[in-house]
């Protein structure tokens, strides 16, 4: 199958039945303050994510590219949703572009639609220092987002089986190439084994893309004949990730898997994250409702955010992680057998 095809199917996968009901945010539960001491005047949704220098709270998580004039109009369509609301955004996988020039323009259409927005290149960890350069300078990336996924990789029927050297060539890219890297996952999430690794590095973030949202593993084995249905109950939860991870990393965090709205977006800031990441849920208004609609619910976002964080007394997003918050069900069993108090 072609990568073209491929990538149409997973938009088209990614829509239909990649997604999960369950992240475990609703296992979470702030308490509430009767006497928060501010307005919403006071509040700033500005995220405090170092070398990144994110302006919005959220942003466009890596997902299009390549696969021609669809995916060119998606990203072109995304890219005005980011311009117009102040997100980030991540393109996807580049690598089929470094290997065929035709594919660039699908790309390159994301920083021609948002000359001055912060645009993040993104390639999978199997790639050399050279391919990275290149795909940061194709879309003249702000940062560059370098993926793992092996889960995917494996329940792919034409995909990876090696995954030797990973780290080597992430350290590597992370100490030359010019802008920050991020390590993500693509939603079976960052572990804090993998994260103490990474501390090692001089990456400059880990979005640790965790399981509740889209599921590539269900992805892939629609495409399957004999499935390896074990991996699509494979992964760690997104807010126990960001938990996880959170307490030994020395680095930027930032949350994604399964985040759909204001309240997600606001418990991982709780738990621990900088920005969250939303792939899948954008996608969904994106292709079925159109751009307005897509950028009203972002404006709706930041100001149910601002809503929640009156409500909480919590003048920034750092300031959440003093609220008080109640875990309880899988969340809290999760987090206990992980050894969190
Ligand atoms: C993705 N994702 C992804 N990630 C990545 O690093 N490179 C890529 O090329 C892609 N491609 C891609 C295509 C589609 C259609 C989707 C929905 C997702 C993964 C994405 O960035 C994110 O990590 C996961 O989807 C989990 O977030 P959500 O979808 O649950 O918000």
């Amino acid at each position: 199958m072609s990568r073209a095809k491929r990538k149409m199917d997973h938009i088209q996968f990614a829509l239909s039945t990649g997604q999960q009901a369950d992240t475990m945010f609703d296992d979470i539960r702030f308490v509430h303050q009767a006497l928060p001491n501010t307005g919403v005047q006071n509040i700033s949704l500005k995220p405090e994510t170092g070398d990144l220098k994110l302006k919005s709270p959220v942003f466009i998580n890596a997902m299009t590219g390549g696969g021609g004039a669809d995916t060119e109009k998606l990203n072109a369509m995304l890219a005005r949703v980011a311009k117009e609301t102040g997100m980030a955004m991540a393109v996807g996988s580049q690598m089929s572009a470094l290997k065929d020039k035709s594919e660039r323009a699908t790309y390159q259409v994301v920083r021609k639609e948002n000359p001055e927005g912060i645009i993040m290149a993104n390639l999978g960890s199997e790639a050399s220092l050279q391919q990275a350069n290149e795909a940061v300078e194709m879309i003249e990336a702000n940062a560059l987002q370098i993926h793992l996924n092996v889960i995917q990789e494996l329940t792919m029927p034409e995909g990876d089986r090696d995954f030797t050297g990973a780290f080597e060539r992430i350290n590597e890219i992370a100490e030359n190439v010019n802008v920050p890297v991020i390590v993500k996952e693509t939603g079976f999430g960052i572990s804090r084994e993998t994260a103490e690794k990474l501390n090692d590095t001089n990456i400059a973030a880990i979005d640790v893309s965790g399981c509740g949202g889209t599921n590539f593993a269900q992805v892939e084995n629609e495409r399957r004949q004999r499935k390896l249905s074990f991996f699509q109950d494979w992964g760690i939860p997104t807010p126990a990730a960001i938990v996880d991870v959170s307490s030994v990393s020395r680095k930027t965090v930032l949350a994604s898997g399964g985040i759909k709205h204001a309240q997600d977006v606001i418990k991982a800031c709780a738990l621990g994250a900088d920005a969250a990441g939303l792939a899948g849920s954008f996608l969904k208004t994106a292709v079925k409702q159109g751009e307005k609609p897509l950028i009203e619910e972002v404006m709706a976002l930041y100001d149910d955010l601002t809503m929640m964080m009156t409500a909480l007394g919590a003048k920034t997003l750092k300031d959440l992680t003093h609220c008080p918050l109640i875990i309880s069900g899988d969340l809290a069993h999760y987090l206990t057998l992980r050894g969190f108090d």
